[in-house]
């Protein structure tokens, strides 16, 4: 089964390789898809407790006129340096705690403690590409990034975010707006002043590369939000943007700082430190871009857990936006290498429960005040049966419209990001983690489409618009597809969004790991 290849070594190919393809590549395909996420499972004898602790490898598809060439290159941060080096894990994951050899004295121990309480993270950066100004980065979710080159995916250095921002936390999936702006979202919880959550800008000119100046220096805070509860901060993944706002759901899937400021001294790992708090309500901020104000409505939803957002818009005094929500956090459990390793039918019955993941809409009336009349729905729009109702005292209950159950990894058409939209992308995950089935969804008619081949595992699917498209779906969809049947080489998918057909597969002669996310970059013309 796939679940045997999640866990395995990858290795890399620094040098570029040619793909075979079969079919056409559109000769408008010009650019690179560099994609990140766990390669390195084990270093020596040592190995991680948790799927999303492996070491960062990164790869790469490059187009140029029908042709496809393959790399990757492991991350070569801090941390893969110094485990590389002491040929075993030294660095804490947050599933894997490391400790210092035993016969060391008790004062040593305790200073290590100490240096725990504020966890100085790992480097580690294996979920996603981001880029601010000109500069692209590997990017997990704390204060350190690793600066890469696109084109030849070597690390070029390690940015702290705390050297121009103060952060613990942010997240790895920041929007871009049309003009190229960066928009992000991190958390302050610990040493830096006041726990707080903080909206911040960088702007697309701000790289200066003949001073070799990163971006980020130009970062601008927008506004922040305090948590509503001081000692337990959300967690978030990812937020929604709409032409004026930053959608940020607060939701009851929470942090316990004190946890994780004693979970080194108490031998428990960080992953252990985020806790779901069924009885808690889910709280929706909407907050100005320009202004940094957030929108005084009290909205809220019942408890949820949310890592992807889809899209979000505005339309007729309405802020519409998608997510993919959960009714319990065992996500991040299921992911556990023990529970990867199990056979498929064992691993089948012990995630009978897993709650599946949920495309939902919500709609929030902008146009609200204390007059609104209590009890009824203040959604006027006719397109979705989201709710919003007025409470007594003054606070909006939302309700969701339910899109499509069994979806993750969403993609879309991102010149639709931000702007009413009609189709997204994302793989079927039904009971199994092993995805094999990619789907196109169209909001207005409810229906799906789908790309499928037996015992063939597609990554995250990315929409490249074609030059000139009038349509949202004018445009393909690639993937990254493995195979655990020797006879079906790694490749990468092309498919016309259009129809979800394919048009082309470009097979590579090397082994390709499975990824989380990744970013198409366009070839200067
Ligand atoms: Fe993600």
């Amino acid at each position: 089964t796939c679940s045997r290849s999640l866990q395995k070594n990858g290795s890399e190919t620094p040098e570029p390789v040619t793909a075979q393809v079969n079919g056409s590549i559109p000769s408008w395909l010009q650019g690179t898809l560099v994609r990140n996420g766990p390669g390195l499972f084990s270093v020596g004898d040592s190995e991680y407790n948790h799927w999303f602790d492996g070491m960062s490898l990164l790869h790469s598809f490059t187009f140029s006129n029908g042709e496809v060439t393959y790399r990757s290159k492991f991350l070569k941060s801090n941390t893969y340096k110094r485990n590389i080096k002491a040929n075993k894990i030294v660095v804490s994951e947050f599933g894997t705690m490391v400790y210092p050899d035993p016969c060391k004295n008790i004062f040593s121990r305790i200073s290590t403690h100490l240096s725990n309480i504020i966890p100085d993270f790992t480097d580690n950066n294996l979920i996603n590409i981001v880029r601010y100004g000109d500069d692209y980065y590997a990017s997990s979710e704390v204060n350190y990034m690793n600066k890469i080159d696109p084109a030849t995916l070597e690390t070029v250095g390690r940015i702290n975010y705390r050297s121009h921002i103060a952060l613990n936390l942010a997240t790895a999936h920041p929007h871009y707006d049309s003009e190229g702006n960066t928009y992000n979202i991190g958390t302050v919880f610990m040493g830096l002043g006041t726990p707080k959550y903080i909206i911040f800008k960088v702007p697309a000119d701000a790289s200066d590369k003949e001073h070799n100046k990163p971006a980020l220096r130009k970062v601008q805070q927008i506004g922040s939000i305090p948590f509503r509860s001081l000692l337990f901060p959300s967690y978030f993944h990812s937020f929604g943007m709409t032409e004026n706002y930053i959608v940020f759901v607060e939701q009851p899937f929470k942090l316990d700082i004190v946890k994780l400021a004693t979970a080194y001294f108490r031998g428990a790992n960080w992953g252990n430190c985020l806790k779901f708090d069924k009885d808690d309500i889910t709280l929706f901020h909407v907050i100005n871009k320009k202004t940094g104000k957030a929108i005084s409505t009290r909205f809220y939803a019942d408890n949820m857990v949310v890592f992807h957002h889809i899209n979000a818009y505005e339309t007729n005094e309405h802020v519409v936006f998608d997510l993919i929500s959960y009714t319990d956090s065992n996500l991040y459990n299921m992911f556990y290498i023990k529970n990867i390793k199990q056979e498929t039918s064992s691993f089948i019955q012990s995630n009978k429960t897993f709650s599946p993941p949920s495309c939902q809409r919500f709609v929030l009336p902008l146009n609200t005040d204390k007059e609104s009349p209590k009890g009824t729905n203040l959604v006027s729009l006719t397109d979705t049966s989201a709710k919003a109702v007025m409470q007594e005292d003054g606070s909006v209950y939302c309700q969701p419209d339910t899109l499509f159950v069994g979806l993750e990894l969403p993609g879309i058409n991102y010149h639709f990001n931000a702007k009413k939209y009609r189709y997204f992308y994302g793989f079927r995950l039904e009971w199994s983690p092993h995805p094999n089935k990619i789907a196109k969804f169209d909001i207005v008619t409810r229906k799906h489409i789908e790309w499928h081949q037996e015992n063939c595992y597609p990554s995250e699917p990315v929409f490249v618009a074609s030059p000139g498209a009038v349509e949202e779906d004018d445009g393909v969809i690639l993937s990254s597809v493995v195979s655990p049947d020797p006879n079906i080489s790694p490749f990468m998918l092309v498919l016309n969004a259009k129809t979800m057909e394919e048009m082309a597969r470009a097979s590579i002669p090397v082994s390709v790991h499975i990824d989380l996310h990744g970013l198409f970059i366009p070839a200067k013309p």
